[in-house]
């Protein structure tokens, strides 16, 4: 499955873009700030009608004022892909109308869950590769997108979960507003714990099958990136800072139930859940120490872009497909052998992929025959 064809509509710095793609490597050049993020993040929004970074519906909208001044602001955008899936081919059109998402899949109104057989992208992004040193929400991520790529019901567990928190928090603000007694915010979060506990088990399970499966991939990918030098790539999900990765499914649920009744009363005093999944980490070890404190940041890179290659051969594995690889300036703070490594492990695959870069720090002639060039240029491809 591929994309064969892209037309933007007032899409981030787009104004009107129609774009061929190859099946197989589309690298897009050009300096800082012409629209190559933006591209691609018109890709991930047309799969998933998500923002590829920390942005509203809103924020994709064009704006003709350089200010950001809403005068400037269109009315209407659009992205569709045209995907060549086994030589049939499919129209999927994600707008924005009157600030809201519309779906389209071959002209018919669609939801984004009945997109899910067309699903198949995984982004490297500069943000995703920092996951080591930055947050942990990047960290958790990481482990949630694996999840996703190998279990079909994932995404769903995700959602139940968000919206079990929602509500949970939510009584718990309540009570500190005085909105609600303390009888009522008891039996309240008593009735909604019932489902709140097994979904938080359900989701830091998940994580931890999701590193166990990746794991060997992983490993493998980081000892190419390194040259085949060896190297031992462990990583670790953390429940209330204790290592969980080798616990069972009960363990885990033990574990989260003791925890509530140790933090309710603080939940109560502070409103807001303290307890579950949005609390966990995950911490990486390379040759048994914390990558977090002794990788230097082109390691800890590396050690993202290892899970990130494991994905996409766990991906092959589990949907009987290669994925889409969209990949943002994913060379730069790599040295020249851990860039030509990646683009070794790249060169494998068989699937489309879609890189940016800087003007011409990717040695583009490594692709071989297979690459097509974009040159962009304020909102302009050539
Ligand atoms: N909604 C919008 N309307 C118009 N322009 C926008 C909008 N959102 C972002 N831009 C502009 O689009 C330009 C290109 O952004 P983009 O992130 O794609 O750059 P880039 O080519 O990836 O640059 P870099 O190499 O620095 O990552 C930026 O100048 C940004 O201000
Ligand atoms: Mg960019």
């Amino acid at each position: 499955m591929y994309v064969e064809k892209t037309e933007l509509e007032n899409f981030r710095n787009y104004k009107n873009l129609v774009l061929n793609f190859n099946s197989k490597v589309n690298l897009v050049l050009g300096k800082n700030g012409e629209g190559k993020t933006n591209l691609l993040e018109a890709i991930h929004f047309g799969f998933t009608g998500m923002p590829l970074r920390f942005a509203t519906i809103k924020d994709l909208l064009r704006n003709e004022n350089p200010e950001g001044d809403t005068r400037g602001l269109a009315l209407y955008s659009r992205v569709n892909l045209e995907i060549n899936r086994n030589e049939s081919k499919d129209i999927i059109s994600t707008r924005i109308v009157e600030q809201k998402r519309r779906v389209f899949l071959n002209d018919k109104p669609a939801t984004i869950k009945s997109l899910s057989p067309f699903q198949s992208t995984i982004v490297f992004t500069p943000e995703s590769l920092s996951a080591v040193k930055e947050g942990a929400a990047q960290r958790r991520r990481l482990l949630d997108e694996i999840w996703m790529t190998v279990s079909p019901l994932a995404g769903e567990i995700l959602n139940d979960y968000q919206k079990a928190l929602v509500s949970r928090n939510k009584v718990l603000k309540n009570g500190i507003k005085g909105g609600l007694s303390r009888g009522e915010q008891k039996h309240l979060l008593e009735s909604l714990n019932h489902s709140f506990l097994p979904l938080a088990t359900e989701v830091s399970w998940g994580r931890i099958q999701a590193a166990t499966r990746a794991l060997n991939a992983a490993n493998e990918a980081y000892s190419t990136l390194l040259k085949g030098n060896a190297v031992d790539l462990r990583v670790d999900y953390s429940i209330s800072a204790q290592s969980a990765i080798d616990w069972s499914k009960n363990q885990v649920y033990d574990c989260l139930v003791s925890r509530l009744k140790e933090l309710q009363a603080t939940e109560i005093q502070v409103g807001a859940s303290l307890i579950g999944p949005h609390k966990h980490d995950v911490r990486f070890f390379v040759n048994g120490k914390d990558a977090r404190v002794f990788c230097s940041q082109g390691q800890q890179r590396a050690v993202v872009l290892a899970f990130k290659v494991a994905q996409a051969r766990l991906h092959r594995t589990c949907r009987g497909h290669e994925p889409i690889l969209l990949l943002d300036d994913v060379f730069s703070e790599l040295d020249s052998i851990r860039r030509e490594q990646l683009l070794l492990l790249l060169c494998e695959r068989r699937g489309q992929m879609v890189l940016t870069a800087i003007d011409d720090s990717v040695p583009a002639g490594q692709f071989g025959s297979d690459v097509s060039i974009y040159r962009v240029h304020k909102g302009q491809v050539t």
